[in-house]
């Protein structure tokens, strides 16, 4: 990389906005400047450089960026000198808009596939440019950014995000991220393997894959094979040190048969799948062109339910599609009840312009939204308070990964994502426990030590599905 800045500290304040992928890659924005002498502040008054990372899948999301110039603009008027980029994907589907809106109060403006040149572009913006930086250049980004310095990645957990996919073809008639992250990509397995081995070399315990549709990833492996999801998962529960898989987000068409069998055989993959689905009328789904019935869905949670029985569902839903009658939306309170999630994500529809849901017929006026929201969250809250009592009376793995607010006490997650609080001495940080759950709380569980956990078994998974 030419022309980047002089070695100095400066203080860089990330502020990251929207999904995990956002969470992922302010993190390796970070990596990428720490060579040029960027330090990170968690207070944005300190900062020399603020880099908003955005998010633009809903409106609300995406009007946050102009509020926060705006006062960001407020401060560098009352005298405070920092550099502002507008990072993310707001950046990338409205750069130039940005620009326009925000001139005088924006430096850089570069969309998610542009994080590798960030040091040059900031050398660009210093001298007085306002760089606008969109293009899907030709490089492969991930090829060109550092890795984290070891200690960086001891000091952000046992846990840690591992973007392997971008981008999405399927064109939900709501959804922007076909246009603002583009088409699908994979990142080839040994690309994908060196950086979780960093990882594992640095004490973490367990990866998330990221992606937007994770499940469609398909890679290179080093003999030129294309491989699926299964496979890669396999390949990373070899790394010794790594104790458990998950990966996040899916779409129910590409749930392989590979990649159930994964679910079957490969015990370090959490029995926890975020499959959304989004409604549950046939009609809506239709016009979501989601390319899924409602019957393929469940379909898919049996089959998927088949290989590991001690599954537990997560999803999204939107509700006041275009479109969308009460009876539509019985069928998604219908269906809620038939899947008996253990976690979900809801969202009222937000128009966004440039998708076919935009220019739709019949859009559905914002209290019904507001009213169907508030009578599925309330369902769905019903249904996880069920989960966590579901899981009392059952040992759990559960990784321990702090400290409790009491003294004496642990924090850790079980394979569900469910918070566990249970007794014990600090030194089990970062080991894999048995835990039997005793009681449940609203958002967390409690459980004793029972025994160190070695991997499951077929015969122990099936003995806890008995105890379910
Ligand atoms: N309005 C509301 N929710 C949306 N999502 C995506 N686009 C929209 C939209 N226009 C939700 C979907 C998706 C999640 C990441 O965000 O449920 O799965
Ligand atoms: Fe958006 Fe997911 Fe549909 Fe792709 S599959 S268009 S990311 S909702």
């Amino acid at each position: 990389m030419t022309d980047v800045p002089e070695l100095r500290p400066k203080r860089v304040f990330i502020k990251t906005y929207g999904c995990q992928m956002n969470v992922y890659d302010s993190d390796r924005m970070a990596d990428a400047l720490a060579p040029h002498g960027y330090e990170p502040t968690l207070a944005m008054d300190d900062a020399d450089l603020v880099v908003l990372n955005t998010c633009h899948i809903r409106e609300k999301a995406s009007e946050k960026v102009f509020s926060e110039l705006g006062r960001l603009g407020q401060l560098r008027a009352e005298g405070r000198h920092f550099m502002i980029g507008v990072a993310g994907c707001v950046a990338q589907a409205e750069g130039e808009e940005i620009a326009r809106r925000a001139k005088g109060r924006v430096d850089l403006v570069f969309g998610p596939q542009s994080y590798h040149r960030l040091p040059e572009l900031i050398a660009r913006a210093g001298r007085g440019e306002v760089v606008v930086e969109t293009e899907f250049p030709e490089e492969d980004k991930f090829e060109h950014l550092p890795a984290a310095r070891r200690e960086v990645t001891v000091a952000r957990g046992l846990t840690a995000f591992l973007t392997v996919q971008e981008g999405c073809d399927k064109f939900c008639s709501f959804c922007v991220v076909p246009y603002t992250r583009g088409a699908e990509t994979s990142r080839p397995v040994e690309q994908v393997l060196a950086e979780a081995r960093n990882l594992v070399d640095a004490g973490v315990r367990e990866l998330t894959l990221l992606g937007q549709n994770v499940n469609a990833w398909h890679g290179l492996d080093s003999k030129g094979r294309t491989v699926g999801l299964g496979e890669l998962c396999a390949r990373l529960a070899e790394l010794p040190g790594l104790a458990r898989i998950r990966y996040t987000t899916s779409h129910p068409s590409d749930m392989t048969d590979e990649l159930l069998e994964a679910h079957r055989d490969n015990p370090k993959l959490m029995p926890y799948l975020h499959l959304p689905v989004q409604s549950g009328s046939d009609a809506i789904l239709k016009a979501m062109n989601r390319r899924h019935s409602r019957a393929d869905y469940l379909r898919i949670i049996e089959r998927i339910k088949a290989a590991r029985p001690d599954m537990a569902m997560s999803g999204d839903f939107i509700v006041g599609f275009p479109g969308e009658t009460d009876a539509d939306f019985a069928e998604t309170l219908s269906i809620v009840r038939e899947v008996g999630y253990a976690s979900a994500y809801t969202f009222k529809y937000s128009v966004r312009p440039g998708t076919p849901g935009a220019t739709m017929s019949d859009q559905v006026p914002e209290a019904v939204k507001a009213e169907r929201l508030a009578e599925l969250n309330e369902l769905i809250s019903a249904g996880i308070r069920d989960f966590g009592r579901s899981v009392v009376g059952r040992t759990l793995d559960v990784l321990i990964e702090k400290p409790g607010r009491q003294p004496g006490q642990l924090g850790g997650r079980s394979p569900y994502l469910q918070a566990v609080h249970m007794a014990g001495p600090e030194r089990l940080i970062g080991s894999v426990q048995q835990v039997e759950i005793v009681s449940a709380r609203n958002n967390s569980i409690e459980g004793k030590i029972v025994t160190p956990a070695e991997p499951r078994t077929a015969s122990f998974i099936e003995s806890q599905v008995a105890l379910a």
